[in-house]
């Protein structure tokens, strides 16, 4: 069934320079509900309460608050509290920063004349440089996912790995088997999963890191969308993501270009890693770190962990826009808490962090736009 594919963010073209629309993430997957937001406070509360999330939307939906912000008074006082009203919605997404910043250089310097119409065609870059930077991670994670399937296709097995230490997708050395016992760990793993689904691609991720994410195209199913695209075969093991359980919005939209998923409790993740079922982790990021530390979903972390234990390529996909070269290391991230009746779990005492952190050791890769990076390589892409 060809489902109607309604955008993130779009502006409302009844009217120019009036308003935007956006589809309702809260209402999702339930219901597809475009909402529309007319002025500043409209913008801040769907940031707030996430009907639209992810770094990257976050962001663009940001820009376009403060052009609806400068609606009835261009003056260096509104703009002033504009930004600031936006800039407190959400603490971990640099998104927010990065585009507020962007909006406040780009305006302070205006005429009050043209001021309003400058602000439209800076949050209109900003939503195209998106959608821009997105399909060149696709395109850059398409190679990764590439190579594993052809390494899949030629036969060349995954070794189990030691517990800790490295394994996985290396190639075997010279003189090594080709082909390798099931792990003494699962009786699973080496070779025999492969005969299941001979050249299948299997990519985990966490959260949802798509295209709902974004303006378009996603970051971390960038590549996984590419490689459909291109007829690779892939799947994907979606996680369910609790407590806001964003999983079902990656599963929902893999279903829409019928990308094979299959969803799991979070705790799940652990097994399939440890059974050779997982070829590479591929997520997203609310915030990277100029050493490479990458904050993200909460969860992600454990999975990099888990990950590194079984020799499981750990990528991460996010534009530069999510770099924060101010940000010395993880630490100086702030990580979001929120609500306790997130976890509806009644009287009991609750702590609900949104995001964790990922040390740059544990990744084996940043994606951006501008290629793939070691984590602890990111001055090369430095403004
Ligand atoms: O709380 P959310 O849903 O906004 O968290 C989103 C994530 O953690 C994403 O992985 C991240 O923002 C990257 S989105 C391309």
């Amino acid at each position: 069934m060809i489902r109607e594919r309604y955008p993130t963010l779009v502006e409302d073209s009844s009217q120019a320079n009036s308003a935007v629309l956006i589809l309702d993430q809260t209402r999702l997957p339930r219901e597809a509900v475009m909402r529309r937001l007319a002025s500043l406070e409209d913008a801040a509360h769907a940031i707030r309460v996430m009907q639209v999330r992810g770094a990257p939307l976050i962001g663009a939906t940001a820009a376009y608050g403060v052009a609806l912000g400068l609606r009835d008074d261009e003056s260096d006082a509104r703009l002033a509290q504009a930004i600031e009203e936006l800039s407190v919605t959400r603490p971990t997404a640099v998104n927010l920063h990065w585009a507020l910043a962007r909006m406040r250089r780009a305006l302070q310097g205006a005429a009050l004349a043209t001021r309003r119409e400058q602000a439209w065609q800076e949050a209109r870059a900003i939503a195209a440089e998106d959608r821009a930077a997105n399909a060149a991670i696709g395109q850059h994670g398409l190679s990764l996912i590439a190579a594993l399937h052809a390494d899949l296709r030629s036969g060349i097995a995954c070794p189990p790995a030691p517990l800790f230490g490295k394994g996985g997708r290396e190639r075997p050395a010279e003189g090594e088997p080709k082909s390798y016992p099931p792990s003494p760990l699962s009786g699973k793993g080496g070779d025999d999963v492969r005969q299941a689904a001979p050249g299948v691609v299997n990519v985990m991720t966490h959260c949802n890191a798509g295209r709902l994410a974004t303006v378009e195209h996603g970051t971390a199913l960038a590549p996984v969308y590419a490689a459909h695209a291109a007829g690779l075969p892939v799947h994907v093991w979606v996680s369910e993501t609790r407590p806001r359980n964003q999983g079902l919005l990656t599963a929902w939209e893999l279903a829409e270009v019928g990308v094979p998923h299959t969803l799991i409790v979070d705790n799940a993740a652990g097994l399939l890693l440890m059974r050779g079922m997982v070829d590479l982790v591929l997520v997203g990021a609310d915030r990277i770190a100029a050493n490479g530390d990458v904050a993200n979903k909460v969860g992600t972390y454990l999975k990099a962990l888990a990950a590194r234990a079984h020799g499981v390529p750990f990528y991460v996909a996010a534009p530069l826009s999510t770099i924060d070269h101010s940000c010395a290391s993880g630490a100086a991230i702030p990580i979001e808490e929120r609500a306790a009746e997130e976890l509806d779990a009644g009287d009991v005492a609750v702590s609900n962090p949104a995001f964790d952190l990922t040390p740059a050791a544990l990744i084996s890769g940043i994606i951006s736009e501008r290629g793939i990076a070691g984590a602890g390589e990111l001055k090369q892409w430095v403004p």
